[in-house]
């Protein structure tokens, strides 16, 4: 495999499993040193690391609550001392990939749902999107890559109304930036996740997993590697041109 992504810094949250842990390796393996974030365990985070070394790569665990302003502050800090300093306080690319979702009718959510939702998968994204984007723009290179959904372009299903609601407020966020950052050579896009397999996602064997495998067109979930080489592709020096694209990644979820 070639290294494109050599001598990059990049910052990968929620990268401890699921989506972010294989967007993290796949970026290290593409020659960049990779900053692993959790919000709790650290354990399955140095998992992640020693993995990404024994293949040859970098990486670097952090731990930060992006539930709380105090956890985005603490990722920023860790920017300017990663890999010994190496970079100087560069950061060349961002994956907001950290997220949550509560199932269940709406009607019944706590009142604590909303911040949740909000803190984790909207603010949280925007405040790290908002210090990196400067210390981008100011390099003059920069690549910012959100996890959405495919719950972020449409609701097929119930159960998820606050979710969708995020996902839908990360969307636009993507668009809106792409326009601001652009003219500094940072592009800003999204990549939509239809079903992965993951510890977000309903187990196999129960209804919600049948009927979302029903939504696919390729009637399976996906893989997560699969978002991990969409991310590669946005993140690369390669996709100078794209910018403020939604890429939906979906089985055909939302054709
Ligand atoms: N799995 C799917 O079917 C699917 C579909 C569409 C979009 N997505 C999106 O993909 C992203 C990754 O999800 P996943 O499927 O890998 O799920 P996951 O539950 O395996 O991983 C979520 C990650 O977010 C982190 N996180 C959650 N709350 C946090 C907090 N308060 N502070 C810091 N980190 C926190 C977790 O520690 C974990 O590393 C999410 O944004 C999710 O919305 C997933």
């Amino acid at each position: 495999m070639s290294r494109p992504l050599e001598n990059k810094l990049a910052l990968v949250t929620g990268s401890s499993r699921g989506i972010g842990a294989a967007v993290a390796a796949r970026l290290a393996r593409e020659g960049a040193a990779v900053i692993v974030t959790y919000a709790s365990s650290a354990e399955r985070a140095e998992a992640v690391v020693v993995d990404i070394r024994r293949e040859g790569g970098e990486a670097e665990a952090v731990g930060a609550d992006l539930g709380s302003p105090d956890g985005v502050k603490t990722l920023i800090a860790s920017i300017d001392g990663a890999f010994g300093g190496r970079f100087g306080g560069r950061l060349d690319i961002l994956v907001n990939n950290a997220g949550t979702v509560g199932y269940g009718p709406f009607l019944d959510q706590p009142d604590d749902a909303y911040d949740k939702h909000f803190n984790v998968n909207v603010r949280a994204p925007i405040a790290l999107a908002k210090e990196t984007g400067r210390r981008m723009a100011k390099a003059g290179w920069g690549r910012i890559v959100n996890i959405g959904s495919a719950f972020g372009e449409a609701a097929p299903m119930g159960g998820v109304t606050l979710y969708v609601a995020t996902k839908f407020a990360l969307h636009g966020f993507t668009r809106g930036l792409s326009r601001e950052l652009g003219p500094f050579g940072v592009t800003v896009n999204g990549v939509q996740p239809g079903p992965i397999d993951t510890d977000l996602s309903p187990n196999e064997g129960t209804d919600e997993h049948a009927a979302m495998v029903k939504l696919t067109s390729v009637g399976r979930f996906g893989k997560v590697e699969e978002i991990a080489a969409a991310v590669a592709y946005l993140a690369s020096p390669e996709a100078s041109f794209t910018n403020g694209e939604n890429l939906t990644v979906d089985g055909g979820w939302n054709a």
